[in-house]
């Protein structure tokens, strides 16, 4: 115990023997009051997200003093712990957190020092995750700590037990085989050993994994872990320390007044409305009710109301493209490219997407395979661009062959992986690693994705087609911005990007302009005849990553809606609300005071659109896309529309489809993609 000073070690030995006198030797907080409560965790990096952060202003936010120790080995399960308590082995760093808040780290600890340190009011175990459904993994080691700690702990001390959580559900993490890698089946195993052990030990439960799995049932969905199994750095640790202090104080935690960081009010009030229902009904899911004001909720969650009634859609004003936010109108072409088109592209970037680096300094790019492809009439080039020796992004190229010069290309990112591009044998996986590092992540079948990408169509015309991962930029789900290129811009000491930051969408398009970099260099695509392409979320991105980025030779939304082509005053389908809701890390912060509050955006998506000008814009929607609302597309693309006619340019430059159907690209939509092309990208 490295920072117990060497005279006080002669002490310790006593207080060892005679444990019942309490923390003689130990640091015993002496700044404690008398309703101080002392909560010991044997744990692991569980606790540590339970624990570290937020529970202890959590408590204070009610007027109580908590001190928190965490006995922290990472990924230690029962029978470890037991066998160091055996030994009295000081391998833990024991986790202090005062009566002041402060966390002082005691390396080099053992359990019956830990138990020495305070007067402990509770004391908890866990089982390692990817061992807590193992009904065989608790005994006898369970047995062996609790009676090992009731000889050392004040009689009134309650042990409980800290349950838990099931990983997300396209977790990689290596224990997940012990349940099949099914969220369900870890979840319901959980509940039975933790529940189990409770009753035999009568000990008290604290159901983080209850709570865990709640706010997986609400519009929070996988957004609750920073990689598959470890909480999400502010949700997640949230969630789990409201559940800790409901259980530790038996006072309900709805309405408490702690506001953790970088979470809204919508999530803080989901967290501990979740904490609170684990707590009531810990062995089950609760399928909280936004909807029921008796439900527990103190009032402030307001529901996701989505219309998809034409007749409902209220009242609204667009604001002109064409005049300035200082009010003058925007009166020639040149006006608008200078003035106009900048202080849009900012107030987008700066109000909804978030600002986003421009190219790295040290980038590099490698030929990681190169072959031929489509029976002879391909070139398959996969390519790395690294980002630092670790973030790289892998491209997957394919280039018609006998072509006469570079071609014209289409850029779009795939949701599932390159290889689900193509059954092409040829294409990577990614490296078991580098898949690891995208926490959520289920490798799926070659090809599974094929009939989105028409690739003989595409190369069949004469276009190449470059596409790559969005998981390589950054993994689709709210981790508390630490994965992904999001890191890459903190300055030092940044954990969080700034309001006007990059979301998610803005990363992705930073992708697709880095991979322009690249395609500068390759000889055999004209980097200046590239077309950035995305269905749904990544047609929002195409037309971001185009908007920012000229080089961009044309844009192509297909059914990107929300955020996307589709106007957010209509407030038709998905909204602000819904949309920031189930992916808050889509967008920047400043972006959420927009929320239920659409009039006062600066813009609307008629002007996003408009920035693509003077290059050629294709929308397209689908008739049964009511959730995109083609209606509000159409709409925002007339918009755009005016805007090139207000700059003389042909209407040939500008076109929408909407087709049958439901939300998807389909073959059908290609057609049109590729004759649009024709007319713009190829040499005449
Ligand atoms: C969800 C989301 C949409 C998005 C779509 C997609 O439906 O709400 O905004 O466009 O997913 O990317 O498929």
């Amino acid at each position: 115990m490295r920072e117990t000073p060497k005279i006080l070690s002669a002490v310790l030995a006593i207080c060892l023997l005679f444990p019942a006198i309490p923390a003689l030797g130990g640091r015993h907080d002496q700044s404690a009051s008398p309703d101080t409560l002392r909560l010991l965790c044997i744990g692991n990096s569980f606790s540590k997200d339970a624990v570290e952060q937020n529970l202890h202003e959590i408590a204070l936010a009610d007027g109580h003093i908590l001190i928190i120790g965490n006995m922290y080995i990472g990924g230690c399960y029962l029978e470890k712990h037991w066998m160091l308590a055996e030994r009295d082995s000081a391998a833990y760093s024991f986790r202090k957190i005062g009566a002041d808040g402060v966390l002082v780290n005691h390396h080099d600890t053992s359990i019956s020092q830990a138990l020495a340190d305070e007067p402990w009011d509770v004391v908890t175990f866990q089982q390692s995750s990817g061992l807590s459904g193992l009904p065989e993994s608790y005994e006898p080691w369970l047995t062996n700590l609790v009676k090992y700690a009731r000889k050392r702990i004040p009689r009134r001390c309650r042990i409980m037990l800290m349950q838990t959580w099931a990983y997300a559900s396209n977790a990689t993490n290596q224990f997940y085989g012990n349940y099949d890698s099914s969220q369900q089946k870890m979840f319901d195993a959980i509940c039975k050993t933790y529940g189990d052990a409770a009753r035999k030990h009568r000990l008290g439960l604290i159901p983080c994994g209850t709570a865990v799995q709640n706010s997986r049932h609400t519009f929070n969905r996988e957004n609750v872990t920073r990689d598959g199994y470890h909480m999400h750095k502010w949700f997640g640790r949230y969630l789990v320390a409201c559940t800790f202090y409901e259980a530790l104080y038996k006072q309900s935690v709805v309405g408490n007044g702690y506001r953790p960081p970088h979470l809204g009010e919508e999530r803080t009030d989901l967290a501990q409305r979740c904490a609170h229902a684990a707590c009531e009904h810990p062995g089950t899911v609760t399928q909280i009710d936004f909807d029921n004001p008796s439900d527990t909720s103190n009032g402030r969650w307001k529901p996701v109301q989505v219309n998809t009634d034409p007749s409902k859609v209220p009242a609204y004003t667009l604001p002109d493209a064409l005049t300035m936010q200082d009010g003058h109108k925007v009166t020639t072409p040149e006006q608008w490219y200078s003035e106009r088109r900048p202080e849009l592209l900012e107030l987008f970037e700066t109000q909804m997407y978030g600002k986003a680096p421009g190219r790295l300094e040290d980038m590099e790019w490698e030929i990681a395979e190169e072959g031929p492809a489509l029976d002879g009439k391909a070139l398959r080039r996969q390519v790395r661009i690294f980002f630092t020796k670790n973030k790289y992004v892998t491209v997957l190229i394919y280039i018609p062959e006998g072509a006469d010069g570079p071609v014209p290309a289409f850029m779009g990112m795939n949701f599932e992986g390159n290889a689900t591009v193509s059954p092409d044998t040829s294409i990577l996986y990614p490296e078991p690693e580098h898949a690891k590092a995208y926490g959520i992540y289920k490798e799926q079948p070659r090809g599974n994705r094929a009939s989105r990408w028409p690739l003989e169509d595409i190369i069949g015309r004469g276009y190449g087609l470059v596409t790559f991962h969005t998981s390589d930029i950054d993994p689709d789900f709210d981790d508390g911005f630490g994965n992904g290129v999001t890191p890459l811009i903190y300055r030092k000491g940044q954990v969080y990007p700034e309001p006007d930051q990059w979301g998610t969408l803005s990363a992705w398009a930073w992708g697709m302009s880095r991979v322009l970099d690249y395609l500068e260099t390759d000889p055999d695509v004209d980097a200046a005849r590239v077309a950035a392409i995305g269905h749904s979320r990544l047609g929002k991105t195409a037309l971001l990553a185009a908007a920012r980025d000229t080089r961009f030779a044309m844009a192509i939304s297909n059914d990107s809606g929300c955020g996307g082509a589709a106007l957010s005053r209509r407030r038709y389908g998905e909204t602000l609300r819904s949309i920031t809701g189930t992916f808050p890390h889509w967008f920047c912060g400043n972006f959420f005071k927009y929320i239920d509050n659409e009039d006062s955006l600066p813009f609307d998506q008629h002007e996003f659109l408009a920035l693509i000008a003077p290059r050629p814009l294709y929308v397209a929607s689908a008739e049964n896309d009511s959730w995109a609302d083609p209606v509000g597309e159409r709409l925002s693309f007339q918009g755009a529309q005016a805007v090139y006619d207000f700059l003389g340019l042909d209407r040939s430059l500008t076109r929408y489809h909407i087709r049958e159907g439901a939300h998807g690209i389909t073959l059908e939509d290609w057609k049109h993609y590729l004759d649009f092309a024709d007319d713009h990208l190829l040499k005449h």
